[in-house]
């Protein structure tokens, strides 16, 4: 094709979809206060560590992003429900074909926002989220989780909780993963 030849009717609506899938993926970020980012191999694997073996019952990821902990979490923990929860709708509907694909059983793939979904019956909270969302978390986390359930947080701490561990990571950021215990009230 020459330099000035027009665009293809195909290649303007290729184009039109990762612009729309691009501003919807920002638009998003710039609503919620983060971007998908995505945790890494080393956070997965130490959130996965900081879980105990056998964990049975719900395990909810608060913004599951493009699903790069659900999927890990569903293949370690066979006998529990893994439910991601993301509101940002690229990521999600990426997460959600894949998890169609996988077939994995005990996945549970939600469009909404965690903030005003119900996180009672849990057993395990993961996240991976920013400052301010985990100090507005704590009232929720209290109202909802019962006493001593865990929460593990990737990077970021839950202010004025003590963690019962901190896993340092071996990366350039030393990035620590949070392991908390809902207080009993
Ligand atoms: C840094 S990513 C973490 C993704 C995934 N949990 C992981 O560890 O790989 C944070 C995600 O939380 C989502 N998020 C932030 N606030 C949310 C909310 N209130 N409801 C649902 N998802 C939210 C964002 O859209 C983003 O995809």
């Amino acid at each position: 094709m020459g330099r000035g030849s027009p665009m293809l009717p195909f290649d303007a609506i290729t184009f039109g979809l990762a612009l729309a899938a691009l501003v919807s993926i920002v638009w998003t970020s710039f609503r919620v206060g983060i971007s998908p980012m995505p945790s890494s191999r080393k956070a997965q694997k130490a959130i996965i560590s900081a879980i105990p073996d056998h964990t049975q019952g719900l395990i909810i990821d608060l913004g599951s992003g493009w699903g790069s902990i659900v999927f890990p979490l569903a293949q370690s923990f066979p006998l529990a429900t893994i439910r991601g929860i993301e509101l940002s709708l690229i990521p999600w509907a990426y997460s959600r074909i894949r998890a169609a694909l996988s077939g994995h059983s005990n996945l549970d793939i939600q469009r909404g926002n965690f903030q005003t979904n119900s996180l009672v019956g849990a057993k395990v909270i993961v996240c991976y989220l920013f400052p301010d969302r985990m100090k507005s978390l704590k009232s929720k986390f209290k109202e909802e989780l019962e006493p001593d359930t865990l929460i593990v947080s990737n990077t970021f701490r839950l202010a004025g909780w003590e963690p019962e561990e901190v896993i340092i990571l071996d990366d350039i950021h030393q990035t620590p993963i949070y392991r908390y215990r809902v207080p009993a009230n």
